[in-house]
């Protein structure tokens, strides 16, 4: 495969050149050191997301000592890169939730996001943050007849459960619909204003924050300690792995129970103005709409066109999509953001969260938020804090990670890895030979160097750097990903840089590198 520059260029017209979320552009982050030593903490928290910061911040309030490590920056992730919508409305999911779970299942997962809205909101007022909160109604519609029943079906269940909602038949959006579902009095805000007022609390509280630290090990002593690349230890008494893919996984299969999905946001100026709302569709392509304040104008974020890690087309045709759909809706004055963020779906679509096994007491996972990280990265905090402090919390067991309902828990795990093992065989018969000398500035080509399929990404000023496409999780084989320029392994969604460092795991070793 050979992608080239000047082809998504001219097809983007004035998207921007590189992916930049609007949430980091607009804050200013304090930076910290990286873990240079061995120490001690009460908790060690691993990953710099709103699940990590959130449970540093409420554990520092029960004066203990917290220490949290990045691996990259802080809020570099998928909090960096999310639509922020925080809503118990999580697509079509109480229906469901009601056939495999039950009523009261369903009722507290409704409940749990719920309460994850209302911890924000008096965070957000015990610490006077500004951070353009608005409570909003939350839309999903379809222009699909066959999501139609589906929308009915879900309306009964929120009358099951209670939650205020009304169908109807329009959205105030100049967009096509059939039904509409709305979930009233759910809300936005802008992520990272919040997180940092978190971060800022947590750091005068003596939370201690690591950046640029990769966790690569746990090890267990009289106490366990999470271990560095670098070599160094924090021994403590609990560890929290808040790092999206759990660093650690003790045999418990994580990333044979998930499956990595990527999506995208464009931030468009338009002539417009936006009548209020936050809006998803049922149907695919996954449009999902709401809007923000910058610079004093209305900027609306069109997010949408999800799909497997390393999987499907290239994927700057995902942003030239939400372009079209941009222009075919609005009249676009301008398009000021791209970014795109990774989301884990679990084998039952619930979160994975807390004791990382059955019989464990001190390491928590958190993870498998669905795209909905901003309620269940807040929950998650909440439920890992109550359990390190010794509270009861109403939803442990819904989401304990231990759990498995073998309907539809089975199925999904097979399709899964019948899906992975696909990728492991075909990336390894895949015949590629494709010729460097065509290879165009800030192109990518997977080719063979000395007969081993080797990924070539010829930079702005025509260095090479070249990698082993073999993915150092379990062998697949990884795809470039020109929209973020990195590599992309469809088996389980570890992605590399271009130098072959890991942006995200399950793997924790780099790319291989190579040379001519
Ligand atoms: Fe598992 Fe690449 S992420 S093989």
């Amino acid at each position: 495969m050979l992608f080239r520059r000047e082809d998504f260029i001219l097809a983007n017209k004035n998207l921007p050149q590189f992916p930049e979320p609007y949430w980091r552009e607009s804050v200013n982050l304090p930076s910290f050191p990286s873990l240079k030593e061995t120490i001690k903490a009460d908790v060690a928290i691993v990953g710099g997301g709103i699940t990590g910061i959130t449970t540093a911040y409420l554990l520092s309030k029960q004066n203990l000592q917290v220490a949290l490590i990045d691996a990259g920056v802080l809020l570099n992730g998928t909090t960096g890169h999310t639509t922020a919508k925080i809503t118990a409305q999580h697509g079509l999911i109480y229906d469901e939730l009601i056939q495999h779970f039950g009523l009261d299942q369903a009722k507290l997962y409704y409940e749990a996001a719920m309460d994850a809205k209302e911890s924000i909101f008096k965070i957000m007022k015990a610490l006077n943050i500004d951070c353009d909160y608005k409570e909003e109604d939350a839309y999903i519609y379809t222009n699909s007849n066959s999501y139609v029943s589906q929308i009915e079906k879900e309306k009964k269940s929120y009358d099951s459960i209670n939650i205020t909602s009304e169908l109807k038949e329009d959205i105030p959006l100049d967009i096509p619909v059939k039904s509409v579902l709305v979930m009233k009095n759910q809300a936005q805000f802008h992520p990272l204003k919040y997180l940092k007022a978190l971060i800022d609390a947590s750091v005068e509280n003596g939370v201690t924050f690591y950046e640029n630290t990769t966790a690569v090990d746990l090890e267990y002593n009289k106490e366990p300690a999470v271990i560095t690349r670098e070599g160094h230890r924090i021994t403590s008494k609990y560890i929290v792995s808040a790092s999206h893919f759990p660093f650690y996984d003790k045999s418990s299969f994580y990333f044979s129970r998930m499956y990595p999905e990527r999506s995208y946001v464009i931030a468009v100026k338009a002539k417009e103005s936006f009548p209020g709302g936050m809006y998803i569709n049922t149907e695919s392509p996954t449009r999902s709409i709401r809007t923000t304040t910058y610079n004093g104008e209305e900027l609306w974020l069109i997010g949408g066109e999800n799909h497997k890690t390393g999987q499907g087309k290239s994927t700057m045709t995902h942003y030239e999509e939400l372009q079209k759909f941009a222009e075919k809706h609005l009249t676009v004055t301008d398009y000021v953001y791209r970014w795109s963020a990774q989301d884990l779906t679990t084998l039952d679509k619930l979160p994975y969260i807390g004791p990382i096994t059955k019989s464990e007491e001190s390491v928590f996972v958190a993870t498998g938020f669905r795209k909905w990280g901003m309620t269940n990265g807040t929950q998650a905090a909440q439920i890992i804090a109550d359990k390190i402090i010794g509270k009861e919390n109403p939803y442990t067991s819904l989401f304990t990670p231990s759990r498995f309902q073998s309907d539809p828990s089975l199925k999904k795990f097979m399709q899964i890895n019948a899906d992975v093992a696909k990728h492991l065989i075909k990336g390894k018969l895949e015949y590629t030979e494709n010729n460097l000398d065509k290879l165009a500035p800030d192109d990518a080509v997977i080719t063979r160097i000395h007969g081993k399929r080797t990924g070539v990404y010829k930079d702005e000023n025509e260095k090479l750097h070249m990698v082993d496409t073999t993915c150092t999780h379990m062998g697949c084989e990884v795809e470039w990903n020109g929209g973020d320029r990195s590599w992309d392994c469809p088996c389980h969604g570890s992605r590399f840089k271009i130098n072959g460092e890991v942006i995200e795991g399950p793997a924790k070793r780099p790319l291989e590198k190579r040379e001519i």
